[in-house]
């Protein structure tokens, strides 16, 4: 396997998640127009992971997802998202038939205990370790799952609520920016993907555990495809090397989440393959130019003006170091690394057959 890595400059990811921010977004009660509700049974969603699932758990001053011209789309102003609209966990309650659960951050902030359709406990920047970026980036999946512990111990949610509850757990990649900021060794890459797959089946376990019926992870995305990573070919194509190193993550967690499954009599674990519903999408535009929206999916809507700048930056004078596109719904990335509101819809669109599977 070491000879796979040892082209790879992982510098590239360094890119990744230079994600922050916060403030709980409010999200409105009524978006939704297509609930449906799957076994008759209303389950809550429990979410843990990073900017693909946070709606809004960073702080405001730091994060840029609560920077113009984050949630242009939705809903109108920035609000927590890493995107101009809705993410991967509005998209998975509202398969769910339930509303976009309460985030963490706000409850806090409002001495609230029980969210009535789970919690969202996800933090933009976070991964299974430590990563380097953003003060609120040390509360790592495991202290996300220590926050759930703590309220179950508490006796916030009873039995009969976890036995219709599901999880999402989202992991896009910031474990490998910060070994890439480390200066982490190409040779040692893949014992470092083994060690980031070891965590997250432990974490998952841990979730189950705690009596939630089934857990969803996140396969992660072709790292090569993010616009960080393409921009070098001037967004024409994914760079095959790093999106190997998605690949070989993507094999470990499948192992993983298979073994998790033989310990349980159900599948009670489910993958949410992020790499092929990007893919996917990638080759449907290609087989049918000009029927779909997306100009150039590897071209995000929202780009800095030189390759220093992200989405969302001022200079000292005020003046925006990025440029929007005119309509992001022909976009599929919306930033650097994050894909828009249509990408997530398309994203979710590729995933309705696993999603099918978190049905109780
Ligand atoms: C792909 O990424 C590798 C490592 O990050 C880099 O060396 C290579 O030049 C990139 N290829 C292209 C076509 O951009
Ligand atoms: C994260 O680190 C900051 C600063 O080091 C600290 O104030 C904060 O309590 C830490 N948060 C958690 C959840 O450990
Ligand atoms: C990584 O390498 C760069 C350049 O070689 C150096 O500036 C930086 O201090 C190193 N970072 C760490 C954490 O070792
Ligand atoms: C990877 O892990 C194996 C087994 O733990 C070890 O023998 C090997 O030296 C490690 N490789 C690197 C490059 O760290
Ligand atoms: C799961 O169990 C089956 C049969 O009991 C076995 O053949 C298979 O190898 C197991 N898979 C893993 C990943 O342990
Ligand atoms: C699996 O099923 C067997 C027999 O039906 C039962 O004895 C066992 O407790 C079950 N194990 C789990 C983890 O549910």
């Amino acid at each position: 396997m070491e000879n796979q890595w040892r082209h790879v400059s992982v510098f590239h990811l360094l890119f990744f998640f230079i994600l922050t921010g916060i403030q709980v977004v409010q999200s409105s009660p009524h978006y939704y127009h297509h609930h449906r509700r799957l076994g008759g049974r209303l389950s809550k969603l429990f979410v843990f992971g990073d900017s693909y699932a946070d709606t809004g758990n960073n702080q405001k001053p730091v994060a840029r997802s609560w920077k113009v011209p984050y949630g242009i789309t939705f809903p109108g102003k920035p609000a927590g998202r890493f995107s101009d609209g809705r993410v991967l966990t509005d998209y998975v309650a509202s398969f769910l038939g339930i509303k976009t659960p309460v985030e963490w951050r706000k409850m806090e902030a409002n001495r609230l205990r029980y969210g009535p359709y789970g919690i969202n406990f996800a933090f933009g920047g976070t991964g299974v370790f430590d990563t380097v970026v953003a003060p609120d980036r040390n509360i790592t999946m495991t202290k996300q799952i220590d926050f759930f512990q703590q309220l179950i111990h508490d006796g916030v949610y009873s039995k009969l609520d976890l036995d219709s509850s599901v999880a999402l757990v989202s992991l896009a990649g910031n474990d490998y920016t910060t070994y890439s900021a480390r200066n982490g060794s190409t040779e040692g890459l893949s014992n470092f993907t083994a060690s980031i797959i070891n965590q997250l089946a432990i974490n998952m376990k841990r979730i189950h555990d705690m009596g939630v019926k089934k857990v969803a992870v996140t396969a992660v995305e072709p790292f090569g495809c993010l616009p960080a990573n393409s921009v070098l070919s001037s967004y024409q194509q994914c760079n095959e090397t790093n999106n190997k190193i998605s690949i070989f993550h993507n094999l470990l967690l499948q192992q993983a989440v298979e073994k998790l499954n033989n310990e349980t009599n159900e599948s009670t674990f489910i993958i949410l393959d992020l790499y092929n519903a990007f893919i996917s999408t990638f080759e449907r535009q290609k087989d049918h130019p000009g029927s779909l929206k997306y100009v150039n999916p590897l071209k995000p809507c929202c780009v800095g003006i030189t390759t220093k700048d992200l989405c969302g930056e001022k200079d000292e004078n005020g003046v925006a170091k990025y440029t929007v596109c005119q309509d992001p719904e022909s976009a599929f990335f919306w930033d650097d690394v994050h894909p828009s509101q249509e990408g997530w819809h398309a994203v979710s669109s590729a995933l309705q057959n696993s999603l099918q599977q978190l049905s109780l």
